[in-house]
């Protein structure tokens, strides 16, 4: 395996990916707990040191255990870890003295080819993406240049006699169109075949979530979602009836949902599960709310309610487990210095386990949406249960705008279950990112057979995405849309007309709400 070594880079995470695209397995390790200890018992075949935001010049800089350069394996460093390998054997770092280059950049070969750039200057120059203030000034011993770029007169370096390489930009990010190109030379050159497979992952999932949890209790809080279903799943795999989970019902969710949910995991999984059925506390506090930030701090209150109030009666639990992803942790990175507006509050159970004295187990941390998918698809959890779309913590009240009423809920249940029929019977469903109905808070008049109808009018909604930060609507043929109108209207009572929602993100959100 692959030992990364994290100095806090952005997109450490991406090399990860990078890697795991070219079936390596990898481990990332924040570099405050690789000591000389750790490295012989972690005997990595390879190590790459990230990029990180401090500089090597100052005082107390982090740095790898020296014993790292004795162990005879290959190692990359890019960015942070190019210059912390050049400080550490030898070479010289200087402040960034104007040129610093942040962005796109393009490097050209040195005259020397080397394994490392194979594939790479079929154009003679190639795109790299660079962010860095200081900068090589002296090689260490045994180094030589094979690239250069304008900014970054050591753009690649290498002591090949000990399988050294050290590039001052990116390989692992998208800017640098042929990256993985560079990391997958450098992994074969460390002895990997790329055998690796998401069975593999999973067992060293399940050993790392054992190894965490010993013989601990979990609480899991299943929201009926693809990220916390493959969670439980997993965690139920490494530790049996040590986890319980807990399914907060909270009356908005979609036809026939909360059935499948505890169908499946109850029954089909055996995973012990607590179905809290609050639709009543829900309903009755969201009675005449027709501002969506009350909706959504109400249901988030008393989500945290309801979930602590069931986990209480679960005796001697000591981890909350959670299925945050990958892009949730940058996120909360990112956000977490700078000011960012509040376009809605997102619903979560963030702030819970400080509150209820529980750690945090989190095993998909490292994952991407995709990975999750596949690691879902290897714990037998069906493919159709996998490929669902994302639903929102607040649920169908913030498809309902307005005021909610349980009647305006079992009418746009109805019309959702409708239009979700027609796009999977048109083979469209898994082109869309996510489609739903938005029920409207107008009645229009219509004429049904003789007589006059006053129902409400709703939405369709469908739209393409890839990570749901931007969305475009999703391109229905007419005869498909005045189909799925037809069949609303004659099979949902209460709706007489539909519209089609057209707007993009931005400027509209995919939601209503
Ligand atoms: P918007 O409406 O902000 O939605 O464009 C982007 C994506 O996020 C989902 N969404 C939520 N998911 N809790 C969630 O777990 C929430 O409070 C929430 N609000 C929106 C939305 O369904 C879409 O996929």
């Amino acid at each position: 395996r692959l030992l990364i070594i994290d100095f806090g880079s952005q997109v450490t995470q991406l090399i990860a990916r990078r890697l795991r695209e070219l079936d390596v397995y990898c481990e990332i390790h924040p570099y405050q707990s690789v000591s000389e200890g750790f490295l012989t018992e972690f005997a990595p075949r390879a190590v790459i040191l990230s990029g990180g935001p401090c500089s090597v010049l100052d005082a107390d800089s982090p740095r790898p255990p020296a014993r790292l350069f004795e162990m005879g394996v290959p190692v990359l460093g890019i960015c942070y870890g190019q210059q912390v390998m050049m400080q550490m054997l030898g070479g010289e770092v200087h402040r960034g003295d104007g040129t610093a280059e942040f962005g796109r950049a393009h490097v050209v070969p040195a005259e020397e080819r080397i394994e490392l750039l194979t594939g790479w200057f079929l154009d003679p120059r190639e795109q790299v993406w660079m962010s860095h203030g200081d900068h090589v000034a002296r090689l260490a011993p045994g180094f030589r240049v094979y690239a250069t770029s304008p900014g970054a007169p050591f753009a690649v370096l290498a002591d090949l006699e000990r399988d050294f390489y050290a590039v001052q930009f990116h390989p692992e990010v998208h800017h640098t169109p042929n990256g993985r190109t560079l990391l997958q030379n450098f992994v074969k050159r460390a002895g990997f075949t790329g055998d690796w497979t998401m069975a593999a992952y999973r067992d060293e999932a399940i050993a790392r979530i054992r190894e965490q949890v010993g013989d601990a209790k979990v609480i899991c809080g299943l929201s009926g979602g693809v990220d916390s279903s493959v969670a439980a799943v997993l965690i139920h795999e490494a530790i049996g009836e040590q986890l319980t989970c807990v399914f907060v019902d909270h009356g908005l969710l979609r036809h026939n949902e909360a059935e499948e949910v505890v169908t499946m995991f109850r029954d089909h999984y055996n995973i012990p599960l607590i179905h809290a059925d609050e639709a009543d506390l829900f309903l009755d506090e969201l009675d005449g709310v027709s501002d969506p930030e009350t909706k959504r701090k109400t249901i988030g209150r008393l989500f945290i309610d309801v979930f602590q109030k069931h986990a209480d009666t679960i005796e001697g639990a000591a981890f909350l487990a959670q299925g945050t992803l990958y892009p949730d942790v940058i996120e909360s990175v990112s956000f977490a210095g700078g000011p960012s507006v509040t376009i809605k509050s997102h619903h979560n159970v963030g702030g819970l386990p400080e509150k209820m004295g529980l750690k945090l187990l989190e095993p998909l941390r490292e994952l991407f949406k995709d990975e999750v998918r596949a690691l879902g698809r290897e714990l037998g959890l069906p493919d159709s249960f996998i490929g669902r779309h994302p639903f929102p913590g607040p649920g169908l009240a913030i498809r309902c705008p307005g005021e909610i009423t349980r009647e305006k809920l079992d009418i746009l249940r109805r019309a959702d279950a409708v239009y979700i029929d027609q796009i999977r019977k048109h083979g469209l469903y898994d082109e869309i990112w996510q489609a739903f109905v938005a029920i409207l808070p107008v009645r229009t008049v219509g004429v049904m057979g003789d007589s006059r109808t006053y129902d409400f009018a709703c939405a369709l909604r469908a739209v393409t995405s890839v990570d749901g930060m931007t969305a475009d609507f999703y391109p229905f043929s007419h005869d498909f849309l005045g189909e799925t109108a037809t069949r609303i209207i004659n099979e949902v009572r209460g709706i007489n007309r539909v519209t089609y929602d057209i707007t993009s993100k931005p400027p509209g959100t995919i939601e209503w709400e």
